[in-house]
């Protein structure tokens, strides 16, 4: 049985004093059922301030949005994940469609991060997902096998059990339009096949897929509910510590 896991990627969104008032209400509204993992993932500037909030009740866990492959050195403005595991941070963000399309970050540089990622003891929650144009072209599981070949590559089994892959269509990303349940459910069947074919079925299965893309308090449990999704990346929805509750509350039932 696969422990749902729900993360909030705030993006670059939350001022240290925001994501304060964030915490107290979700903490409150989040209650002491631990059914289902969380995982709030702040801005790096947010990270410490969180770090220190969740070491009281450990309701939640601390993710990072990106991280360096290299440890020290000359990098400007980037961020170790030495760094990250001194902040008790647990989950790293990998190849999010905007680091990708935005920030110019190739399944290459993916790969990397996950390789360091892996060795640091960080757990890595890797982004894949295709652009309209290319469900419209028929291309879904072709770039979802590039990209999982490509992100994935020199990962044994042995840590692939502990790698999140968020489904995360791009045509669905803050654009309110979600995937249907089916087309979500295809879309991370085809995956854990891919997963059982490349490594092999008992770790597939083992494998946590989350779906990404507008997912908010009213889609989640149906979302959920399907059999191949084991929760979810929520961005916008997961400002509002209400709705993120909801959100959590949702995944308990499905
Ligand atoms: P939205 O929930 O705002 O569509 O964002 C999804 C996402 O990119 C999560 O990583």
């Amino acid at each position: 049985m696969r422990k749902k896991i729900v993360a909030a990627n705030w993006k670059m969104n939350m001022t240290v004093g925001e994501s304060m008032a964030f915490m107290d209400t979700f903490l409150h509204e989040l209650g002491a059922d631990n059914s289902v993992e969380v995982v709030i993932v702040p801005p790096f500037t947010a990270l410490a301030k969180v770090s220190e909030i969740l070491s009281v009740g450990q309701q939640a866990k601390l993710g990072a949005q990106n991280m360096h492959w290299e440890k020290p050195g000359a990098f400007t403005g980037e961020i170790s994940a030495p760094m990250l595991r001194e902040l008790y941070v647990r989950y790293v963000v990998l190849g999010h469609s905007e680091r990708r399309t935005l920030f110019g970050e190739s399944d290459e540089i993916v790969n990397k991060k996950t390789r360091a990622a892996i060795d640091a003891a960080l757990r890595p929650i890797v982004c894949i997902g295709e652009t309209l144009s290319e469900r419209d072209a028929d291309k879904v599981e072709e770039v979802l096998d590039r990209q999982i070949k490509g992100s994935l590559a020199g990962v044994s089994a042995r840590e692939l059990v502990d790698v999140v892959i968020a489904y995360e269509p791009v045509w669905a990303i803050g654009t309110g339009r979600t995937a249907t349940p089916q087309q979500a459910q295809d879309a991370h069947a085809f995956i854990r096949a891919k997963l059982a074919e490349l490594w092999d079925s008992a770790s597939a299965e083992k494998v946590r897929i989350q779906y990404g893309g507008s997912v908010k308090a009213q889609n989640a449990a149906e979302l959920m509910g399907q059999a191949d999704i084991d929760g979810a990346l929520v961005g916008g929805a997961s400002l509002d510590p209400r709705g993120f509750a909801e959100i959590v509350k949702a995944a308990a039932r499905g």
